[in-house]
């Protein structure tokens, strides 16, 4: 079912005009691995995530790694250390990806982790801990309005799964993961524990424009924005387009525009860091002749502080229930997530800028995440940090996105140095470190 892979075979073939880990991502950019058959879109669970985890699953082994999946659905490749059983160093990011998306985001950090093990497997190289590789199933939350489901049951901080909670064609997460063969009631068992690991590393392509304006082909991550998501919904009366005065009109639309108009106003005028955007909107019952009853739209807001983030929040909710008043139509604003902002450890962050000095011979440029990032759960279990590479006019969440060879492969020897270099000090150890 799966073509011949169009890249060169072998145990190490990063290399600077020719990244397989790049060449990786775009064999997986389309079908069978996408959902859609033009373009990009693969949602967690569904047959093109089953199709890449098996794609995936072939090249963890063939770089030296034994691979599960985790009951939360997650691939987890394993390289065990000088003593097998040893905890790991988890390298990992996401499979999944939004609609139309690009081809790197996510999957290039996954490609990156098991191109590292294919060259340490390749050389005999143990260190004194394992590395296991994640390829988390739901970082996005395309599928289902939760994001970082996958993450937070690896990092054990997923109370309670929202089972009824459902997708676009209306079918439950719970018999979503009966479908694809996982039980709902072991699910929070990918947890591990924090002895099981020495830390968390994640490459991931910038998706802003700082690195390329900076002419620097890779970046270290000093922290990840704070975030909410909402579910907003306006309840209106549906009525007859040809016989309802304008005057004594309910329209859920009209005063949804009016509050998006709000929203983008409220963003634009706080900090440069402050940024809230609507991504989805619904129209109920949505027919060119019926002035609308009823729309849901998402709301996502995010700030380098949780304080800017929630005094925006505050102004948005405000903003937002004045003009559900002046209109007469009801408002709800549901939080769907709400992601506190994550510092990465600043004794793995300065040990990765080491390398990133090493490496490209200049001092490393230390940056701001504004995008969300499986790292950014991963911080409850074990310290983080983050490698960013340089992505073609900050674009991302398009098909338009675009990456360097040779910057994946400076990221290659990046993550390489940095692995090395954190096994030769005392660092691993995780009481040497608080998350
Ligand atoms: C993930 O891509 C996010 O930042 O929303
Ligand atoms: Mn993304
Ligand atoms: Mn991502």
């Amino acid at each position: 079912m799966t073509p011949t892979p169009p890249f060169p075979q072998g145990p190490a073939e990063a290399s600077k005009k020719d990244s397989r880990p790049v060449n990786r991502c775009d064999h997986l950019g389309s079908h069978p691995f996408s959902d859609t058959q033009d373009g990009l879109f693969r949602a967690y669970l569904s047959p093109a995530h089953a199709a890449t985890c098996k794609q995936v699953a072939l090249w963890m082994h063939e770089a030296g790694m034994a691979t599960r999946t985790d009951t939360a659905g997650n691939l987890i490749g394993r390289y065990e250390g000088q003593t097998p059983g040893a905890p790991a160093l988890l390298i990992g990011s996401h499979l999944d990806s939004v609609r139309n998306a690009g081809r790197y985001d996510g999957t290039l950090g996954v490609m990156l982790g098991i191109e590292v093990v294919a060259h340490l497997a390749a050389q005999g190289e143990r260190l004194p801990f394992a590395i296991e590789v994640i390829g988390f199933g739901d970082e996005e939350g395309s599928r289902f309005p939760a994001s970082m489901l996958t993450s937070r049951a690896v990092a054990g901080t997923l109370d309670a799964l929202p089972l009824g909670t459902v997708d676009a064609s209306g079918t439950t997460l719970h018999d979503v993961l009966h479908q694809n063969g996982l039980d709902p009631a072991r699910y929070l068992e990918a947890a591990y524990k924090p002895e099981q690991v020495v830390g968390y590393l994640e490459a991931h392509i910038e998706q802003g424009p700082v690195l390329e304006a900076a002419g620097l082909g890779v970046g270290v991550v000093t922290a990840i924005a704070a975030q909410y998501r909402f579910k907003v919904s306006i309840q209106g009366v549906a009525g007859h387009a040809g016989t309802m005065p304008m005057s004594l009109r309910k329209d859920a639309l009209a005063a949804a525009a009016q509050a998006m108009v709000a929203i983008e106003r409220i963003g634009a005028n706080g900090p440069p860091d402050l940024v809230a955007t609507v991504g989805q909107l619904h129209v109920g019952p949505g027919a060119s002749n019926v002035v609308p009853g009823q729309t849901t739209f998402s709301l996502d807001i995010r700030a380098g502080t949780a304080q800017v983030r929630d005094q925006a929040t505050t102004q948005i909710c405000e903003a937002l229930q004045n003009i559900a008043d002046e209109r007469g139509v009801g408002l709800s604003i549901e939080l769907q997530n709400d992601l506190p902002a994550t510092p990465c450890n600043p004794a793995l962050t300065a040990c990765l800028a080491a390398s990133v000095t090493r490496i490209t011979g200049q001092a490393a440029h230390h940056l701001v995440s504004g995008a969300g990032h499986d790292a950014m759960v991963m911080a409850a279990l074990t310290p983080v940090c983050m490698l960013f590479l340089r992505c073609h006019q900050g674009i991302s969440h398009n098909p338009a996105e675009a990456v360097r060879h040779d910057d994946a492969h400076t990221a290659f020897l990046v993550m390489l140095d940095f692995i090395r270099a954190f096994a030769t000090t005392t660092a691993h150890k995780p009481t040497e470190f608080s998350a």
